[in-house]
């Protein structure tokens, strides 16, 4: 039987949050929707953070409440806080994310914190998460190039990762928020992140801005990764990350993936579906 490979869809939060005209609620359901159909196990739908910071995310506790829950796939959103966490979990979603930078350039313009301060303010939201019985995924961003501190070194990376470990995440994906890896920092990074937690509680999250994303998916298999985050249609970009493009394109990974022999349990015809849907939304914003 052939080697699973999850895929993490990204679009309806990573995708959207940089789109400058408001998509209307009832687009980022239909979306959502979609993307139910296309057989993701797990789609991040929303952020908690301050509407202030991402007005586009403002109206997650709708877009939670209209869509349809399909049995089996799991709808996760962004809590940078306690507060983010609490409204989360009232919109009942069923895992959350917090997210904290490698390098304290960018958790700065992300987070208005040092990593430090940043890793200090999940403790409240992982125990309110232990208590609800949530699931908690961490992130981690720039984790081989930043644009405001340069290249960022692996122990460094491996340092957050542990972290996010020891105070409870079960999962934590590797962020190229600005698509800047290639396979051999890549490689590099893995060296040192799987030293401190196991390669099938990680996660390649790469956008594709150097249009290296496959290869580094490629490289990150070699390191016994089976979870990989993707935005239909290649839509996303982070608004605190200059030069930010896309996640890679989910299609894009689901077909590579089929041709070096893993599953995934996508229906090609339905994600192409979901992709014309995303792609219209941003399209509507040029
Ligand atoms: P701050 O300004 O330092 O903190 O922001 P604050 O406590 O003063 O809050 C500012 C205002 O927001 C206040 O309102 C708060 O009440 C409110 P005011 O008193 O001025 O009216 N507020 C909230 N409102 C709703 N929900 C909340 C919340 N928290 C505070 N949860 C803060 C600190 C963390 C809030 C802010 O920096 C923030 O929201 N940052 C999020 C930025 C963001 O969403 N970035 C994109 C996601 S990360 C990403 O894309 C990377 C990733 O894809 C991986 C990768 O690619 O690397 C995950
Ligand atoms: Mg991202």
């Amino acid at each position: 039987m052939a080697d699973f490979v999850e895929i993490v869809e990204m679009a309806p939060r990573d995708g959207l949050q940089n789109e400058k005209r408001l998509i209307p609620t009832a687009d980022k359901i239909a979306l959502v929707d979609a993307l139910s159909e296309a057989g993701f196990g797990r789609i991040e739908v929303a952020s908690f953070v301050s509407p202030k910071w991402v007005p586009q995310m403002a109206d997650g506790a709708e877009v939670l409440a209209g869509i349809r829950r399909v049995p089996g796939v799991r709808y996760t959103a962004l809590t940078p806080n306690l507060r983010g966490f609490e409204a989360a979990r009232a919109a009942g979603v069923d895992e959350v994310a917090i997210f904290a930078s490698a390098s304290e350039g960018f958790s700065r313009a992300n987070l208005n914190c040092s990593i430090a301060e940043s890793l200090e303010r999940f403790d409240p939201v992982m125990r309110a998460a232990d208590a609800a019985g949530i699931p908690v995924r961490g992130y981690v961003s720039m984790v081989t190039d930043c644009p405001f501190d340069g290249p960022t070194a692996p122990a460094q990376v491996a340092r957050v990762v542990a972290h996010l470990r020891v105070i409870g995440c079960r999962e934590v994906s590797l962020g190229d928020t600005v698509g800047r890896a290639r396979p051999e920092s890549v490689i590099a990074m893995l060296a040192a992140v799987v030293q401190e937690m196991e390669p099938a509680q990680l996660a390649g999250h790469f956008h594709d801005t150097g249009g290296r994303a496959l290869e580094n998916i490629e490289a990150s298999l070699a390191f016994g990764l089976r979870i990989f985050d993707a935005a239909v249609g290649g839509l996303g970009g982070c608004p605190y990350a200059p030069g930010a493009a896309g996640n890679v394109a989910s299609e894009r990974v689901a077909a590579h993936l089929q041709k070096l022999g893993y599953a995934t349990g996508i229906n090609a015809a339905k994600l192409e579906r979901a992709a014309t849907c995303a792609r219209a939304l941003k399209g509507g914003s040029e």
